[in-house]
């Protein structure tokens, strides 16, 4: 029988957890592939790397990759332009098969990639770039399709989760445990694409895609991240019985598809509020055949290689499959809601100087947008001095509460911008 041969480009933590377990368990997979899988060559700029794996071939540049023999290559470079994309690229129009993690890369030329592997023929998969281990995308691609989605939501970033995590254990500021989270590895050097919410963005740009059948559109994303939460705010949220996640949310509404990342505040005791550490999860609602819970690891050497090699086992088996569940020529542009659109009941948190009116003047902002208010607390009182006021208001659209808070964070009696945060309803 003739084996599937593989190249691997990128022997970082993810291409070296995916060599290891070929080296400990690659006959058995060979056996449920139905056909021998065999490493052919292996790629990485750094020769290091390269000299630590065995495999026949070994190259530094990712051109040399794709002209190699191998009928399936498998990126693991990252990154949205440069030389990932020029490999996948490449591979394709060679006629060979590809299994990526690359969400960033996904999310900007998913659509381009895709019609590129239809048009030669050959596979595109991308399991592992979505929340890590959460077999998430072939659920969405394979499986929940009859009754169409109305919404999908989750927590994507296991670094973010983990840190609101620690921050509501402690006490801490978010400064003081993102500084533990990179001394532990749970948060790069530049922690910018995590704690910004753009790595959400990119997993949420490709679950939309697959949920609703439309080519993922990154621009398309209202992405906040998580610097401005505050220990005050996840105390808040546990008094009100709710705990403060970062989730990327994508929702069918009569205006169009609401796209957006954002610290939520979701009802304490629910799975969604569970979800602690550096877990990711997804909550896919699928009208008539009901919602469903994934949850499990984001990253990680051996979750994210477990995914790709589920995506190499799937392409040995003969399972190509549209790259987004829908021949390419059928993916929709994405037709996005308005931007603030989205409605909820929303907790706002005003830094005030403690001077008499100033209650006043906040709520008078708030109504003339039409925005009323449910409960509100001021604790304590220092004449002159800095308090802070939290109020949740009546379900109101998020671009009222915007244009509000716009004129009262102009006001010389508020001293911080206001904070605003979307209640979850359930
Ligand atoms: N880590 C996770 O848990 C995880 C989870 C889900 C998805 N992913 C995705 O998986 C992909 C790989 O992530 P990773 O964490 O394994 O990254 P990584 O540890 O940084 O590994 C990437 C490897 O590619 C090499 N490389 C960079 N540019 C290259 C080039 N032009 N030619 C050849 N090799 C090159 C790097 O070498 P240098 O060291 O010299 O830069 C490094 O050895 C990314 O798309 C990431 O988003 C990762």
């Amino acid at each position: 029988m003739n084996a599937m041969k593989i190249g691997i480009a990128g022997l970082g933590t993810v291409g070296g957890g995916v060599a290891k377990a070929f080296a400990k368990s690659g006959e058995m997979l060979g056996v449920r592939a139905g056909t021998p899988l065999e490493i052919v060559a292996v790629c990485d700029r750094d020769e290091a790397k390269r000299e630590a794996f065995e495999a026949p071939q070994k190259f530094d540049d990712v051109r040399a990759l794709a002209a190699s023999n191998a009928d399936l290559i498998v990126e693991l470079i990252g990154g949205e332009n440069g030389a990932a994309p020029l490999l996948v690229e490449e591979a394709l129009k060679a006629g060979k098969h590809v299994v990526t993690a690359n969400k960033a890369m996904m999310a900007r030329h998913g659509a381009r990639l895709a019609a590129l592997a239809e048009q030669h023929g050959r596979a595109l998969k991308f399991e592992a770039a979505v929340a890590g281990g959460i077999p998430i995308v072939k659920s969405l691609r394979e499986s929940l399709m009859t009754y169409g989605i109305s919404a999908v939501r989750g927590i994507l970033n296991g670094t973010c989760n983990y840190i609101l995590t620690q921050m509501e254990a402690t006490g801490r500021s978010f400064a003081d445990v993102l500084k533990d989270a990179q001394a532990l590895g749970y948060a790069e050097a530049d922690p910018e694409l995590d704690v910004g919410g753009g790595d959400s963005s990119h997993k949420l740009a490709l679950l939309t895609a697959l949920a609703f059948g439309v080519k993922p559109d990154l621009d398309a994303v209202a992405v906040q991240g998580i610097r401005h939460i505050t220990p005050e705010d996840i105390g808040f949220a546990r008094e009100f019985g709710y705990r403060i996640k970062l989730l990327g949310i994508a929702k069918k509404t009569a205006q169009g598809i609401d796209q957006r990342v954002q610290p939520s505040m979701v009802r304490a005791g629910t799975p969604l509020a569970d979800v602690d550490g550096v877990l990711n999860c997804v909550v896919v609602d699928a009208n008539e055949a009901g919602s469903f819970f994934f949850e499990g690891r984001g990253a990680g050497e051996c979750a994210t290689a477990n995914a790709v090699i589920a995506d190499i086992v799937d392409i040995a088996r003969g399972n190509a499959g549209s790259v987004f569940g829908l021949p390419s020529a059928s993916l929709l542009a994405l037709s996005a809601a308005p931007s603030g659109s989205a409605a909820s009941a929303f907790y706002l948190r005003f830094q005030v100087l403690d001077v008499p009116g100033v209650l006043a003047e906040i709520a008078g902002h708030l109504a003339q947008w039409r925005v009323s208010i449910e409960s509100m607390i001021q604790r304590g009182r220092a004449p002159g001095e800095a308090v802070s006021i939290v109020m949740i208001t009546h379900e109101t659209k998020q671009a009222d509460v915007e244009r509000a808070l716009a004129t009262i964070a102009a006001s010389r009696n508020v001293i911080a911008q206001p904070c605003l945060i979307p209640m979850e309803s359930k």
